[in-house]
């Protein structure tokens, strides 16, 4: 494609853009939950004190070759230790909430099968309670992707039906120490995401897969995401019974889990490419959302994967209904579909399973901006599309952002262009320009995180993408806030303002 085409048409979306984009707070309800968000793996560090075990993730990034800077969450942003900075880093921004998760590891080292570890309660409470003290509710995750590697060594963790009782032990030792305090969670981050990266891709832990992909042959590509997801599932609904059971009435606070999904986008307007559109959405948040709220897997997946899917017994599906009081939605990018069902086509990495292709153009042309994640593009209309599908398919269930952010690629090195974020300015003015119009058709959303707080480790990739409203200088620990650090403050002060 010709840059000029592609410069022309990304100015005309923005030019297009500010004519409706002055907007501000007060577009949004006075509880709306306005927010940053981290998980315990990318920020912590410390992890091998306070009598943490070693996580699937500890043992993972210490395996050479996993990571693409060959570096691990040994450190991190050294959160452990800084956790007070951090918060007074959120509170200076004026947000009213913080998601965060808890370290499986910290809290409870060998699962059920050692004890409650109070270093680690005491660590969260400490959060907790500094948070409160600043005005800053906890949105708290119980699980984003890191367990004790006691769990995958005894019985291959997601694997095996045995996590359920380990799950649950670990969300009733968490609403038993932090209900009291905590009233938001969520069980869950990703499972649609994560199970696919760790059981067919190889590329999280424990580094399952097999043909095709990544010369992988310890484990079975094309069954064991759909057992992990059938596992995890069943684990969601054991932790929101306890916490319905024993809790919730006396604690007065609310679960859900956290779905992650592009928007999809046909590429021609043929049927097939519809159909296959279809598809690709019902492979993500609903294959992990339509047994919870419609009883079964989505009619798709069945007829695509057939016998690979997991089967509920009566008992589970009654178990499963209605096990949650809101969604979670991480959403970041846009992407077009092409039909690999009934034409021949190039198969994705990432929606193989679905039988389609993905792309980010369209006779040449880019659909949104490149970001530094290879196939994540910003194209901020698929928020509203995503709130508006997320809504019709599941009778408008409260639903919060729970992630929405850009990344910027990074050698290592302080740029000023790192500082000077205005791409990421411009990315979420525009997704909250499109997310409020979403809620002003009716979408019942009630908050918004940022992803994330601070630059972190980011997974496979390791530092070499950043997404902090705060720049981290990992030799010195230095934070820096950004421009769009800045500009979220002076959003959230109620200033109108224009991109
Ligand atoms: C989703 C994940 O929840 C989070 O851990 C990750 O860093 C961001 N997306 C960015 O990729």
């Amino acid at each position: 494609m010709g840059i000029n085409k592609k410069t022309l048409a990304i100015t005309l979306f923005f030019q297009l853009l500010s004519s409706v984009a002055c907007f501000s707070r007060s577009d949004f309800t006075s509880t709306f939950l306005f927010g940053t968000a981290t998980s315990s793996y990318q920020i912590e560090g410390a992890y091998l004190e306070g009598n943490k075990s070693l996580s699937n993730w500890d043992v993972f990034t210490h395996l050479p070759g996993k990571i693409k800077d060959g570096r691990t969450g040994d450190i991190a942003d050294d959160h452990y230790h800084r956790y007070m900075e951090d918060i007074s880093l959120m509170h200076s921004l004026g947000v009213n909430s913080y998601r965060f998760s808890m370290s499986w590891s910290r809290i409870l080292p060998r699962g059920r099968f050692g004890d409650v570890n109070p270093v680690g309660i005491k660590f969260y409470n400490r959060i907790i309670d500094s948070l409160l003290i600043k005005g800053i509710q906890p949105f708290v995750t119980l699980n984003h992707f890191d367990v004790p590697q006691e769990l995958e060594d005894r019985y291959g963790s997601w694997l095996s039906p045995q996590i359920r009782e380990d799950f649950g032990h670990l969300a009733e030792v968490c609403f038993k120490e932090f209900g009291d305090r905590v009233k938001f969670w969520t069980t869950f981050n990703e499972p649609n995401l994560f199970v696919k990266f760790s059981y067919a891709f190889g590329k999280y832990p424990p580094g399952r897969c097999s043909e095709p992909y990544a010369n992988c042959t310890t484990g079975d590509s094309e069954v064991e995401p759909y057992i992990a997801a059938h596992n995890i599932i069943l684990s969601h609904a054991t932790a929101v019974d306890i916490y319905r059971k024993n809790y919730q009435v006396k604690q007065g606070g609310s679960i859900g889990i956290v779905i992650t999904s592009k928007w999809y986008e046909p590429l021609t307007n043929s049927t097939a490419d519809c159909l296959a559109t279809q598809r690709a959405l019902s492979f993500e948040g609903p294959w992990i959302l339509d047994p919870i709220l419609l009883g079964d897997y989505p009619s798709e997946m069945h007829e695509v994967l057939g016998s690979r899917l997991p089967i509920f017994t009566y008992e589970e599906k009654k178990l499963l209904l209605n096990k949650l009081d809101f969604i979670g939605i991480n959403h970041y990018s846009t992407n077009y579909v092409m039909d690999c069902m009934l034409s021949s086509c190039d198969l994705d990495g990432y929606m193989r399973d679905a039988l389609i292709a993905t792309t980010g153009y369209k006779d040449g042309v880019l659909i949104g901006e490149p970001t530094a994640l290879p196939t994540y593009y910003a194209v901020p209309y698929g928020i509203e599309k995503m709130v508006r599908y997320i809504m019709e398919r599941y009778n408008n269930v409260p639903m919060y952002i729970t992630e929405n952010g850009y990344a910027q690629g990074s050698s290592g090195a302080f740029t000023k262009e790192l500082i000077n974020d205005t791409e990421r300015i411009k990315f979420m003015h525009s997704y909250l320009t499109f997310l409020s119009a979403a809620i002003s058709q009716g979408a019942d959303v009630r908050g918004y995180f940022s992803w994330s707080l601070l630059d972190n480790f980011e997974w496979a990739f390791g530092y070499t993408v950043r997404f902090g409203l705060f720049h981290v200088d990992y030799k010195t620990q230095r934070r820096t806030p950004k421009l769009s650090a800045k500009w979220y403050k002076k959003f959230l002060s109620g200033k109108k303002l224009q991109l």
